[in-house]
């Protein structure tokens, strides 16, 4: 036997597998919380309109309150014959306070109800992936912070193109995810207007004050057309393209670390913490935790599909396709945290081999454009001073050597422009420490970008 709120028009009994098919507080059981912080807002608005009387609203708020106490305890489970939270929540309060119980839902509309509880859930896992955003920028500032001199090579096309630092290339990351930080917090301020009060689609008949029950919730106020308040799900699917762009960043950032950690580089150790074994090769150390955070892109950006292909279609105002977007959002949400997590972990353990990126940073001719530079300030055009540097890019291809190590005759034999200074012009320390233009990996620019991300990071 199902308990169903309905049931009133109803002369047959739900089918099993209908029951089973179109529950969902096996899943929207994950916002009990933020469905009772509801409920308690909505009953104080109700009894301060008159529309409750205070000796009901006391003992509703109680009877709330009890629920919520006995849910965190364990105490109290949620059964399986009820349809939803919202559902659940009602009839259990009803169970246990008797007739002041049947008053909470007066004025209003499952579909108000769900449409604030996803947006308080929402709101208040952004604020916690805000937080793990902020840890993973701290090891992000450490790690700069604590390299501002280690040399590797800078890739484009995943060739080494020019010399780089450690704190430079780390910075790239925390731009990105800083951008994410404030992301989700721009996404939180337009989840500003509460939908509760808009009742199924049609607002209703009874005196609510929707702008009270706004303020008790935190909100800026009320949401403006209440077809839209119970249909709208555009701050998920804005919140999924923000979690969406978070893995993706996570991402490169694991398929670095798998490279880095790739016996052929040898740019990191992971630590075993962090690392995973094989069940057959026993020399294995492998990079798992990377592959996982990378491979997990795919089910966020799924989520992110799966909500935008659900809602085009969708007549208004309420309709029971929009359930589909809590096991997909839940899903996103918690394997972005995970993610965020291990990861920040995973990298603040991780060993950095400098002498093997600074050696490897010495060769590939990652400072060829500054061998260039360096005939450009003696007054040789560019496009003519790079077609000599690959002349003599050529020449050390031929004798398997680096600039570095040709003799100053060599480089006089294709530009007399060349003097001893060369050496000094084209070592790896003055290349980077040439490089001091706003955002590059020059030690002056960095320290000023280093004093930026600090700023930045305290006003997340
Ligand atoms: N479980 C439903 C959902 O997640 C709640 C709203 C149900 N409303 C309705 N009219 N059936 O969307």
């Amino acid at each position: 036997m199902t308990m169903k709120l309905w049931g009133g028009r109803f002369t047959k009994e739900e089918n099993q597998l209908v029951h089973n098919f179109n529950e969902s507080l096996s899943f929207d059981q994950k916002f009990y919380h933020q469905d009772i912080q509801g409920s308690i807002a909505h009953v104080t608005m109700l009894a301060k309109q008159g529309i409750v009387t205070e000796e009901d609203k006391e003992a509703i708020i109680e009877g709330l309150e009890g629920i919520l106490r006995d849910l965190e305890s364990g105490e109290l489970e949620f059964s399986r014959e009820h349809e939803d939270i919202h559902s659940f929540v009602e009839a259990t309060l009803t169970e246990r306070i008797g007739e002041a119980g049947k008053r909470l839902h007066t004025g209003r509309s499952r579909n108000d109800q769900v449409a604030l509880d996803m947006k308080l859930y929402c709101r208040d896992e952004i604020d916690a992936m805000g937080e793990l955003l902020k840890r993973l920028l701290e090891v992000l500032l450490k790690i700069m912070e604590e390299n501002l001199d280690t040399f590797m090579p800078g890739f484009t096309h995943l060739q080494k193109a020019q010399p780089v630092t450690l704190a430079h290339h780390t910075g790239a990351y925390f731009e990105m995810f800083y951008r994410d930080g404030r992301r989700l917090k721009s996404i939180r301020e337009r989840m500003d207007e509460c939908p509760l009060g808009s009742g199924a689609l049609a607002g209703t008949t009874y005196p609510l004050d929707r702008e009270y029950t706004a303020e008790l919730l935190g909100f800026d106020g009320p949401t403006q057309n209440s077809m839209d308040s119970v249909s709208d799900r555009d701050y998920v699917i804005e919140l999924l393209s923000a979690l969406s762009i978070i893995a993706m960043h996570l991402s490169r950032f694991s398929e670095e670390i798998i490279i880095w950690n790739s016996n052929e580089y040898r740019f990191v150790e992971l630590d075993d913490a962090y690392s995973t074994g094989s069940s057959i090769m026993p020399q294995k150390k492998n990079p798992d935790i990377a592959e996982l955070v990378r491979g997990k892109t795919g089910r966020v950006y799924g989520a992110l599909m799966s909500l935008l292909t659900t809602m085009k279609g969708i007549p208004l105002a309420y309709d029971k396709d929009m359930q589909e977007d809590k096991e997909l959002t839940f899903d996103a949400i918690d394997t972005v945290k995970g993610c965020l997590v291990l990861f920040t972990g995973m990298i603040s353990t991780m060993t950095f081999r400098k002498d093997v990126m600074e050696a490897s940073a010495k060769n590939g001719f990652t400072n060829a454009t500054d061998a260039a530079d360096y005939l450009v300030n003696h007054g040789i055009p560019f496009r003519d001073a790079h077609g000599l540097v690959g002349q003599l890019v050529l020449m050390c291809i031929g004798k398997g050597t680096a600039l570095d190590d040709l003799s100053l005759e060599e480089f006089r034999s294709v530009s007399p422009a060349f003097g001893e200074d060369i050496y000094e012009a084209i070592s790896m320390k003055s290349c980077v420490a040439k490089r001091v233009t706003t955002g590059a990996p020059g030690r002056e620019a960095m320290e000023k970008a280093i004093a930026l991300c600090k700023a930045r990071l305290r006003t997340l």
